[in-house]
């Protein structure tokens, strides 16, 4: 069953690019999103929504917070990204006019499913963003989207991931075309750089040997930090959840501004960084900043493994490896980001002698509170 490879992570990883194309597979018409499977909310649901609660845990917490960034980008409405475990017991505030989108690669999450439930109980609308053909969330949802990754099934979440940011930005193009915030071309060219992602990412897990080569030189490292911002913010969060839950050595992910009120303390001679770099093309002053934070760190003998775009020559004279990836839009470079995050992290734990699908202590769907 893993074809020919030495993990199901592994093949799983391999089939990152399928698993977008699958689930934009007959959702994207004419230049526009089509998702029939919003019809059943009725005619005017999604005009009237005033704010939406994602909820999620683990990966999908990440993807989450990655649909956060371009619903609010595109269609203008208030996101929280809540973890699914601590939303009920807060008293949130949620109502007719929100809309709950609950994200699970299983369905069957136990605290998503009762965070769902919650969010019914108090008159929300729900949406479901599932892998998994007739789960509890989805069933439970008013509506569901499912992403077709196919079956995953080593512990650590993979193609699911990109699978989910994927269905998370086809809805939110699908709410700016509702709400009118962005013009047909917009859409349809946000669309079609979407479309491309799958031949993109398949470049970049080419680069495979040479991370099976860089986890190599790294089997006693106790610690790893992992830097983003924006758009790679959660992809440093999905890299340290990678490296903690396969290879069991500390990793945290920080946003890359929040640095120097706090983290930077951490920064010793010989800590290795992974640092997602924004595009150095992107109108804003991402880009100089994070070269910038590289330089701090560096200068305090940090060991940076850049992941940026081809061709982004400010980097190189700081990083100690540049993993490159083709050009994108920034909301679309985590889906070409975190695969090498995640081959690291598969490969670190292989070098090691671990069980790279199955890791101590996990299970791949959590059942129980
Ligand atoms: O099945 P789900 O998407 O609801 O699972 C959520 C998390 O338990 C899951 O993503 C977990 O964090 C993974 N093991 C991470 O690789």
């Amino acid at each position: 069953e893993k074809g020919g490879w030495s993990s199901f992570m592994a093949k799983e990883i391999s089939e990152e690019p399928e698993a977008i194309s699958k689930t934009l597979l007959g959702r994207i018409v004419d230049g526009a999103v089509r998702l029939s499977e919003l019809d059943v909310l009725g005619e005017g649901a999604l005009a009237n929504i005033d704010r939406v609660v994602i909820l999620g845990c683990g990966t999908a917490s990440y993807s989450g917070m990655l649909g956060k960034y371009a619903i609010e980008k595109w269609a203008r409405i208030p996101v929280d990204v809540e973890l699914s475990h601590e939303f009920r017991y807060r008293d949130p505030v949620i109502n007719d006019r929100t809309l709950v989108v609950s994200i699970s690669q299983s369905g069957e999450t136990m605290d998503t499913l009762m965070a769902v439930k919650y969010a019914v109980a108090a008159g929300a609308k729900t949406l479901s963003i599932c892998n998994t053909q007739g789960a509890t969330i989805a069933r439970e949802s008013d509506a569901a989207i499912y992403t077709h990754a196919g079956p995953e099934v080593a512990v650590a979440s993979t193609k699911a991931f990109v699978a989910q940011v994927a269905a998370l930005y086809l809805f939110g193009l699908h709410l700016a075309q509702v709400r009118g915030t962005l013009s047909p071309e917009e859409i349809s060219g946000l669309l079609g750089e979407l479309q491309a992602l799958p031949d993109q990412l398949a470049t970049v897990l080419e680069q495979h040997d040479a991370i099976t080569q860089l986890a190599g030189w790294m089997t006693d490292t106790r610690s790893v930090l992992f830097l983003g911002r924006h758009a790679g913010y959660p992809v440093a969060l999905e890299g340290a959840l990678k490296l903690k839950e396969l290879a069991y050595i500390h990793a945290e992910g920080f946003a890359a501004g929040e640095l120097k009120h706090g983290p930077i303390a951490l920064i010793e001679p010989g800590q290795p960084v992974f640092v997602i770099v924004p595009s150095p093309r992107a109108k804003d002053s991402l880009h100089k900043k994070v070269v910038s934070n590289i330089q701090e760190i560096r200068a305090r003998g940090a060991r940076i493994l850049a992941i940026a775009e081809q061709g982004d020559a400010a980097v190189l004279p700081y990083a100690d490896l540049v993993i490159p990836i083709p050009l994108a839009s920034t909301l679309f470079e985590p889906l070409l980001a975190v695969a090498p995050l995640q081959i690291f992290a598969m490969e670190l734990a292989a070098a090691k002698g671990l069980d790279v699908d199955q890791p101590r202590n996990l299970a791949k769907s959590v059942t129980v509170e």
